[in-house]
């Protein structure tokens, strides 16, 4: 298999042709999808109507799928344990509002962050497939961490360096009001201190690794500062010039890199369905501060 890859924006994102996920794909293929990955850091795989059972065969070409520790939301798929939910839409088919628990927790979404980062080992990437996709919002939106940690003002690069902040689960529900996790949930996730410049195992490059809906506590500074510190450069971070939009079509599959990427969507019409599933490659190792 020959793949192409064609930039989408200057900073990140490429769309990659020639890659077919219904098929078993062959090591070198997957070489080249992971040196584009490398590259590009989210990589568009157009037109791909993929079964949930291909889209976790195809996820494991990276790494071992998570499964996600939460049940007590029906955010993981009841048939296949490796999927995640990000739809409005139930496993029944029903509409739901917004106003439902899962719905809420789905809406901190909608801040800028990255996946599992609540984890000792936080994910390598994630492989998310739009099957019934929003024409009224529901842009995904990516930032290249690279980049912005290279471009800090150096007053904020002094903040970050050298420092840890925690990342916690439980922080969902104190942000959107969705209930709390059960006491097996928070006893499964405690929070964690992961450093706030990381080395990328693969490209050995640096970046600013912030999750500002999981990030509850800086070290060294009090609760308001800490969370100002996260805000300002939450807000440096989504500048254009960083930043590719991600406008779905039906049955694309968008993989981006956990480790150098935050990624935020837009709202939509609540009445409009949005089915959305997503597979989330395990950890490799703990965080490595640069
Ligand atoms: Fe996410």
């Amino acid at each position: 298999m020959t793949i192409t890859v064609t930039p989408r924006h200057p900073a990140l994102g490429a769309e990659v042709r020639g890659i077919d996920m219904h098929r078993t794909i062959d090591a070198e293929t997957v070489q080249a999808v992971r040196d584009a990955w490398t590259r590009h850091l989210v990589l568009v795989f157009p037109d791909q109507r993929i079964s949930d059972q291909e889209h976790v065969a195809f996820t494991r070409h990276f790494g071992e799928p998570e499964v996600f520790h939460q049940t007590s939301l029906n955010l993981r798929s009841d048939r296949v344990r490796e999927i995640f939910l990000v739809s409005n839409v139930d496993e029944q088919g029903r509409l739901m509002q917004p106003s439902e628990p899962s719905q809420k927790q789905l809406s901190s979404s909608r801040q800028w962050h990255t996946d599992s980062s609540y984890r000792p080992t936080p994910s390598i990437g994630s492989l998310l497939h739009g099957i019934e996709i929003s024409r009224t919002g529901g842009i995904t939106q990516f930032i290249n961490m690279y980049k912005v940690y290279d471009d800090l003002p150096e007053g904020l690069r002094r903040q970050v360096e050298g420092r840890r902040a925690r990342h916690d689960f439980s922080m969902l529900h104190r942000l959107t009001g969705a209930p709390p996790p059960t006491a097996e949930e928070q006893a499964a996730m405690p929070p964690v201190w992961h450093p706030m410049v990381r080395r990328h195992p693969v490209s050995g490059k640096k970046s600013l690794y912030i999750s500002s809906i999981y990030n509850d506590a800086v070290e060294g500074l009090d609760g308001p500062a800490a969370r100002r510190l996260i805000e300002e450069l939450t807000a440096f971070s989504a500048q254009p010039e960083y930043m590719y939009r991600h406008v779905w079509e039906p049955h694309d599959v968008v993989m981006w890199d956990n480790r150098c990427t935050v990624h935020a969507v837009t709202p939509h019409d609540s009445a409009e369905r949005r089915v959305m599933h997503r597979t989330t490659i395990v950890g490799s190792e703990p965080v490595v501060a640069a």
